[in-house]
C-alpha cells in the first residue's frame, strides 16, 4: 500500500488524474472503475483538460461506475448517469456506448446486479478503480456492516450517507433511501485501487481505515489487503494518521 500526501485537494486530483492518464496511454483499451461525489471532481477535470489538449484518448476506454441510486429516473439532475455525463463523459472523447453505469431502477434487481457483475468480468475485469470514502468508511455504497459482500447488490443507505449526500437535493425526504452498488469483491477485483479522501470531514474515516483492525463496520479497511493499492490524501483528510 503506498500512501501520498498533497497540499490540497486540487494536487489530490491532478495526482489522481497524472495515474489515470498514464493507465490509458499504457493501455489505451482500459477498463476504469469510475467514482461519483465530490473527491473525483478534481480529477475528472484534470482528464479533461489532458484530453482537450490531446495527451489522453479515451476513445478505446471502457467504464463501469461503482454506483446508482434507486428509484430515481437517470434523467434526474442528482443521478450518477446525469453526474457522470456532466462532469465527465459530455467532456472527453469516451464512445458513450462503452460507459456503464448500474440501473438504479431496474424491475429484477438481483438480475441487474448479476448483469453489472458479469457484463465487468466480460470486458476483462477492472484495471483502475478510483474511489472516494464515506464519512462512515464505506467505498462505493457499501455501507457498514456486520460482513463484506462480493457482489453487486441493492443497499440500504444509512442515516449518515443520506445527511452526507443530502447536499445535493432539495429536501432529506428527496434523497434516495436505496442505492445498487459494486460489491466488496467486485472492488478488489479491480486490479489496481486508486483511493481519493480531501477534506476534514474523512480524517477520522481514514484513520479507522489504515489503522485500525480490517474490518466491516469501516468497509473501506478491507483494502490493505488489496495488493496494489495508492491512496492520494490531502493533508486535512491525513490529519489523524
Ligand atoms: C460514489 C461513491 C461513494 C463516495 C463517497 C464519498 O460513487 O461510491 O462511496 O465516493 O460517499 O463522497 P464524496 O466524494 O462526495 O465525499
Amino acid at each position: 500500500m503506498q500512501i501520498h500526501l498533497f497540499d490540497n485537494a486540487e494536487q489530490v486530483g491532478k495526482a489522481a488524474a497524472t495515474l489515470l492518464a498514464a493507465q490509458v496511454i499504457r493501455k489505451p483499451d482500459s477498463v476504469l472503475g469510475l467514482a461519483t461525489g465530490s473527491t473525483p471532481i478534481p480529477t475528472y477535470q484534470e482528464l479533461i483538460s489532458l484530453c482537450k489538449n490531446g495527451i489522453v484518448d479515451f476513445s478505446n476506454v471502457t467504464s463501469f461506475n461503482l454506483d446508482e441510486y434507486c428509484n430515481l429516473p437517470v434523467t434526474h439532475e442528482c443521478s450518477y448517469h446525469s453526474f457522470m455525463k456532466e462532469q465527465l463523459f459530455n467532456h472527453i472523447n469516451i464512445n458513450p456506448d462503452n460507459t456503464h453505469v448500474p440501473d438504479g431502477n431496474a424491475a429484477n434487481q438481483q438480475e441487474e446486479s448479476a448483469r453489472y457483475d458479469h457484463a465487468i468480468n466480460r470486458a476483462g475485469g477492472i484495471d483502475v478503480q478510483i474511489l472516494g470514502i464515506g464519512r462512515n468508511g464505506h467505498i462505493g455504497f457499501n455501507e457498514p456492516a456486520d460482513t463484506f459482500v462480493y457482489g453487486c447488490h441493492i443497499v440500504n443507505l444509512t442515516q449518515s450517507t443520506i445527511e452526507a449526500n443530502r447536499r445535493f437535493f432539495d429536501n432529506e425526504s428527496d434523497v434516495p433511501r436505496q442505492a445498487i452498488s459494486l460489491g466488496i469483491g467486485s472492488i478488489m477485483n479491480a486490479r489496481q485501487v486508486l483511493l481519493l479522501a480531501t477534506g476534514e470531514d474523512k480524517a477520522d474515516a481514514i484513520r479507522k481505515a489504515l489503522r485500525e483492525d480490517i474490518n466491516p463496520q469501516v468497509q473501506a479497511s478491507i483494502l490493505r489487503t488489496h495488493s496494489d493499492v495508492i491512496i492520494l490524501l490531502d493533508k486535512a483528510a491525513a490529519g489523524l494518521l
